[in-house]
C-alpha cells in the first residue's frame, strides 16, 4: 500500500462532492484592505459557483454571491438569524468531513511511519478509533439536524495542510493544529447546543470533545519525544505548527477577537497540554488578518455587485424575449 497519500486521492464515494482548496487557502492569506478582498473573490467567482453547483450550498451563493463564505464563517452561529439552518448544517457538515480526514490523517501516521515506536502506533491506533467513531457520530448528528452526508461540497484542505512526511510535523500539523480547531469548534457547537435546548447534539459534541484533548497532547507529547535533544528541529516543527494554525484561522474568523466566529477554547486547550505562551501566541497570530469591518464591507459590495449581475442577466434575457 503507498505511503504519503496525496490529498487528491482521498477516496470518497458517489454522494462526496470534492471542491477546490483555493478559496480556503485564499481566506488564509487575505489582507486589511477592502478592494483586495473584493477583487481576490471576484476573480475566483467562477470557480466558487461551479463548487457550489447543485449542492445545498447554492442558494447561500445565490443570497450572497462569491464572497458568501466571508458572511458565513465571520458571523457566530446565531439560531435566530436568517438563513440559520442552512449555515448551522454548513458547519456541521463540515465538522463531519473534518472528521473524516482527522481518521485519515490519524491512520496514514500509523502507516506512513513504519519505524516509529511501538506506542506511537499504538495511540494513532486509537485516534483512528476515535475518529471512525466521531464520524458516525456526527453523521447521525447531521440527520438529526435533517441534514444528509454530500449536501454540501467537500474540502480536503484540513488533510492537506496539516499532513507532512516528517513525523514531529505531522503530529505538529494533525494532532496540535487540527486537533486544536476542532476543540475551538466543538466547544463552540456545545454553546450553540446548550442556547437552543438540543440535549442530544449538547452531548453528542461533549463526549467527542474529550477525545479531542486526548489527540492533542498525543500531539503535544510526540512532538517533544521526536524533537528531544534537537532545539532547531523543534523550532522548526513549531513554526510548520504556527503555519498551519494561521491558514487553520480563516482570517480570523477562529480568533480570540471578541466578536469571533469561533473563538480559541483557551481552557480546553490548557487541559490539552497547550502552554499560555503557545496560546498567546496563537492568539496574535490568529487575529492578525483582515478586521471584522473590512469582511463585512467586502461581503457587502461582493453582494451588491452579485445582485446587480443577477438583475442585469435577468433584464437581458426578458427583452430578448420580447423582441
Ligand atoms: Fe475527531
Ligand atoms: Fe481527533
Amino acid at each position: 500500500m503507498k505511503r504519503f497519500l496525496h490529498h487528491d486521492e482521498l477516496a470518497r464515494d458517489s454522494r462526496f462532492v470534492r471542491q477546490d482548496n483555493a478559496q480556503s487557502t485564499v481566506l488564509a492569506t487575505l489582507p486589511d484592505d477592502v478592494d483586495t478582498i473584493v477583487n481576490t473573490f471576484e476573480q475566483f467567482s467562477e470557480m466558487i459557483e461551479g463548487s457550489v453547483k447543485g449542492t445545498a450550498a447554492e442558494p447561500l451563493f445565490e443570497s450572497y454571491g462569491p464572497g458568501f463564505a466571508l458572511t458565513i464563517l465571520n458571523e457566530p452561529i446565531d439560531p435566530d438569524v436568517p438563513a440559520s439552518l442552512t449555515r448551522l448544517l454548513l458547519r456541521m457538515h463540515g465538522i463531519f468531513v473534518g472528521e473524516i480526514q482527522a481518521l485519515e490523517g490519524a491512520a496514514r501516521s500509523l502507516w506512513d511511519f513504519p519505524d516509529a515506536p511501538w506506542d506511537f502506533k499504538m495511540n494513532m491506533a486509537r485516534q483512528a478509533w476515535d475518529e471512525a467513531r466521531h464520524v458516525q457520530i456526527f453523521e447521525k448528528l447531521l440527520n438529526h439536524l435533517g441534514g444528509e452526508v454530500g449536501m454540501f461540497p467537500e474540502s480536503t484542505f484540513l488533510f492537506e495542510c496539516a499532513c507532512s512526511e516528517e513525523p514531529a510535523m505531522r503530529v505538529a500539523g494533525v494532532n496540535r493544529g487540527l486537533e486544536g480547531l476542532a476543540c475551538d469548534v466543538f466547544r463552540d457547537m456545545i454553546k450553540y447546543a446548550e442556547k437552543t435546548g438540543d440535549e442530544r447534539m449538547r452531548q453528542a459534541v461533549d463526549y467527542v470533545l474529550a477525545d479531542e484533548l486526548t489527540h492533542v497532547r498525543f500531539g503535544s507529547e510526540w512532538v517533544r519525544e521526536f524533537t528531544k535533544d534537537d532545539p532547531e528541529h523543534r523550532k522548526r516543527v513549531n513554526e510548520y505548527r504556527r503555519t498551519v494554525d494561521k491558514q487553520f484561522s480563516f482570517g480570523g474568523a477562529r480568533s480570540d477577537r471578541e466578536d469571533a466566529a469561533i473563538p480559541i477554547a483557551w481552557d480546553d486547550r490548557l487541559e490539552a497540554g497547550f502552554t499560555e505562551e503557545e496560546l498567546k501566541d496563537l492568539a496574535e497570530l490568529s487575529s492578525s488578518g483582515p478586521t471584522k469591518k473590512t469582511l463585512v464591507e467586502a461581503a457587502r459590495i461582493l453582494r451588491e455587485r452579485h445582485l446587480a449581475k443577477r438583475e442585469a442577466a435577468a433584464n437581458g434575457s426578458a427583452s430578448e424575449a420580447q423582441s
